[in-house]
């Protein structure tokens, strides 16, 4: 069991290198990255983060709501900031060093938005970053593949940990992890649900008590393509969408079924192949996304 503790915070590079660098050595450095309105599925990564770290090593936090990643109309201002309940949870579970930057100290020179002048070096993510999520929110890979990346750099961890909810970004980075031999291990925790099955999210609480039973209909669908899996692609997306048509108050942004690095599947796998279905779709003004492993 963890004790609770208060971790100590770094606000600027150099608070985080003073706080971090006499514990390197020690035993590993592992990093749990997010833009904070921690929520139970946090905590599930936060309690890998510090089994992998061990007694020894150090479990460093970020919250930082990065701008690059966010796209005009998207809900950057709105974004949920919880600061002390937050830093509540990383006393909880045992981190040591939480890095709270503000924006100037991430991006001292501005942030460098598409189409806006500027001479920073970002993160190009390859093709895969134009599908599903990224279709639907160009730029959006990009802000975060430069922001994990320029974390990487500060926080220089042994081992990261990402949810894999949001299982597009979890194969960006383990992509960009290797092409660009950062040499980081990158571990993905399983998808923290709420009793009905919805996907635990910060931007589940956006949702009205109405929006909240509706959004929970995503599982549900993912669930039925998973149970018909066995049969081929045709039959499992046949079930999943036969559930989300059925709910009117969710606009389907899209249903992908998929190999479990994102591509294409024939129709009917061998047997014994895994793959993923995925699902996007916005309830009232909110988008949800939520994913599944698959067994053909
Ligand atoms: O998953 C998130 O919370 C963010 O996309 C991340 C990885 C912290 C980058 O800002």
């Amino acid at each position: 069991m963890t004790v609770a503790t208060t971790p100590a915070v770094a606000r600027s590079r150099s608070d985080l290198d003073a706080l971090v660098a006499p514990r390197r050595g020690r035993g590993p450095v592992v990093f749990v990255p997010t833009m904070g309105a921690l929520h139970e599925g946090h905590a599930t990564l936060l309690r890998i983060a510090r089994e992998r770290a061990g007694a020894e090593g150090t479990v460093v936090l970020s919250i930082f709501v990065n701008p690059l990643q966010f796209g005009a109309g998207e809900d950057l201002d709105r974004y949920p900031r919880t600061f002390d309940a937050d830093l509540d949870m990383a006393g909880q579970e045992g981190v040591d060093v939480v890095f709270a930057p503000v924006v100037a100290e991430m991006y001292p020179d501005g942030v460098p938005h598409e189409g806006v002048a500027s001479e920073a070096v970002t993160v190009q993510p390859g093709p895969l970053a134009d599908r599903f999520e990224g279709a639907s929110r160009p730029g959006h890979f990009r802000g975060v593949l430069t922001v994990v990346a320029k974390l990487f750099g500060l926080v220089r961890p042994d081992v990261a940990v990402f949810g894999e909810k949001d299982y597009q970004q979890l194969a960006l980075i383990r992509r960009m992890v290797a092409d660009l031999c950062l040499g980081i291990e990158i571990v993905g925790g399983a998808t923290d649900r709420e009793p009905d099955g919805l996907a635990r999210s910060s931007r589940n609480r956006y949702l009205d008590a109405e929006q909240r039973q509706v959004a929970a209909v995503l599982s549900r669908a993912l669930r039925a393509g998973q149970d018909r899996a066995e049969y081929g692609v045709p039959a499992a997306r046949w079930a999943a969408m036969g559930v989300l048509k059925a709910e009117p108050g969710i606009e389907l942004d899209y249903l992908a079924l998929t190999t479990t690095g994102l591509g294409e599947l024939p129709d009917y796998p061998e047997s014994g192949t895994e793959g993923r279905i995925l699902v996007a779709a916005r309830v009232g003004t909110t988008r949800l996304i939520d994913n599944m492993p698959l067994h053909f």
